[in-house]
């Protein structure tokens, strides 16, 4: 199986406005780990609002795999038979990620630690985006992991010997890497420490307390136990403010929308778009705050406002990295110059995500000045009257998502290629913007 993007494409009309209420599909980094935790548990974990998209199905394959018994997913409803920690059994063939660079991580860290070999490989995409990050600090447990080239996939793990828990600082902040590291500790001898440079989402960190395995916090260091045994549990996903983001955007910089999303997840350490938009001038509203097993959800009320540009603070970039290039699209929407900095990270995503946004803005006729670690907007008319915009998302579904609200302030129409891989994180997404006021047809 790859996820290759197939050609798809989206046609945009200009104008319009996003009205009403709206539940995005469930939250894609939650959904990976759910299967991952449910499956080395201990007894059944039965889990709602699972994303039924590419890349949380790459992970529940390989999962089965690897021996686990699951039912579904039906309706965003997943039954894993836990086979606890030691009895996930080799797979006949290579694990296959596609274009989902959070499995191919966080399952090196976790394969890593088993007595069978594994092969990890992935699509295009997924074959170029560096693994070093996750291979090199695992090495230091005492993990075997072959690159093909010097960083990338495929990724061949070897029993090892012993995994040995480490204090790891991490030279970047990536909630990935810390994931596969705490995964790995899991099977290591010992404690496994992961101290982040600036916080990242902790989301197995809350699910791994919800399993009852308690993970310690001390700042921004993190550690779990080697030998812990995880016990099977109910869980809710909650909607995913990365799929959210793209109406967050649409919705302020339409004229005339009033648009509700329901149940979206708000872990402070995702809500980076809330407070870049809002700097920007946007109206959000958090509406019924509540609790879901242990991560935080409201329903987020979004009007049109006016957008200023801002310089985006550098601390924000981690809590908002998926978000950026839909915040780049409220940026040439908005008046004045945004600035972002500290963001390389952002050319190691699906696509060069900085480069691929500048170009798209360019032929929107954005002034957008790419820089090594970030971007210059300056905010303006989008597109040019009576002729179509065609933008290339390089197979990127996030890319492809930005640009298609942007046809809510374009002058023209908006041709999207290569918009397949959209189902990798946003199963679905053309018919449900369609539904709230975006014109879209899909071909
Ligand atoms: C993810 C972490 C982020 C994010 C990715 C999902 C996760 O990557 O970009 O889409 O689920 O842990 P990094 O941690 O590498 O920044």
């Amino acid at each position: 199986m790859t996820t290759a993007a197939s050609g798809q494409r989206f046609h945009l009309s200009q104008g319009g406005a996003l009205c009403g209420r709206l539940r995005v599909p469930g939250d894609k980094s939650i959904s990976h780990r759910a299967i991952m935790l449910g499956s080395i548990a201990d007894g059944e974990t039965e889990i709602s609002g699972f994303l039924e998209g590419a890349d949380a199905l790459a992970t529940l394959r390989a999962f089965r795999r690897l021996g686990v018994e699951i039912d579904g997913p039906r309706g965003g409803r997943v039954r894993i038979r836990g086979v606890g920690r030691d009895g996930l059994r080799p797979a006949d063939a290579p694990l296959d990620m596609g274009n989902s660079g959070t499995s191919m991580r966080l399952l090196c860290g976790l394969l890593a630690g088993q007595r069978f070999a594994s092969t990890l490989v992935g699509d295009a995409s997924l074959s170029r985006r560096p693994m070093r990050r996750v291979t090199e600090p695992l090495a230091e447990m005492g993990a075997q992991i072959e690159t093909a080239g010097e960083d990338t996939a495929p990724l061949r793990i070897t029993p090892a010997a012993e995994l040995v828990g480490i204090d790891y600082r991490l030279p970047v902040a990536s909630a990935q890497v810390k994931s596969s590291l705490l995964l790995a500790g899991l099977y290591a001898r010992g404690q496994t420490c992961v101290t982040e440079p600036a916080p990242t989402r902790d989301h197995t960190e809350r699910m791994l307390a919800a399993f009852g395995c308690p993970v310690a916090r001390d700042g921004a260091r993190v550690c779990v136990e080697g030998g812990a045994r995880l016990r099977g549990c109910r869980l809710e996903i909650p909607a995913d403010i990365s799929s959210a983001a793209f109406f967050l955007v649409g919705a302020s910089i339409a004229p005339g929308s009033d648009l509700t999303l329901e149940h979206v997840g708000i872990n402070p350490t995702r809500t980076g778009v809330i407070d870049i938009l809002r700097a920007m001038g946007a109206d959000i509203r958090i509406e019924a705050p509540r609790d879901v097993g242990g991560e935080p959800v409201a329903d987020l009320r979004v009007r049109a406002a006016p957008l200023r540009g801002i310089q985006i603070p550098e601390e924000l970039v981690p809590l908002a990295i998926d978000e950026l290039p839909a915040v780049f699209i409220a940026a040439a929407c908005a008046e004045g110059e945004t600035v972002l900095t500290g963001a390389e990270e952002l050319r190691v995503k699906e696509s060069d995500r900085i480069q691929v946004m500048a170009d798209g803005l360019a032929r929107l006729g954005i002034a957008a000045e790419p820089q090594l670690d970030g971007i210059r907007i300056q905010g303006g008319r989008l597109g040019t009257d009576e002729t179509t915009a065609l933008i290339d998302s390089h197979g990127d579904h996030r890319i492809a998502m930005s640009f298609a609200i942007a046809a809510l302030r374009a002058s023209g129409t908006i041709e999207i290629d290569d918009c397949a891989n959209v189902a990798t994180s946003f199963p679905g997404f053309a018919a449900l913007a369609a539904g709230v006021g975006l014109r879209i047809r899909e071909a």
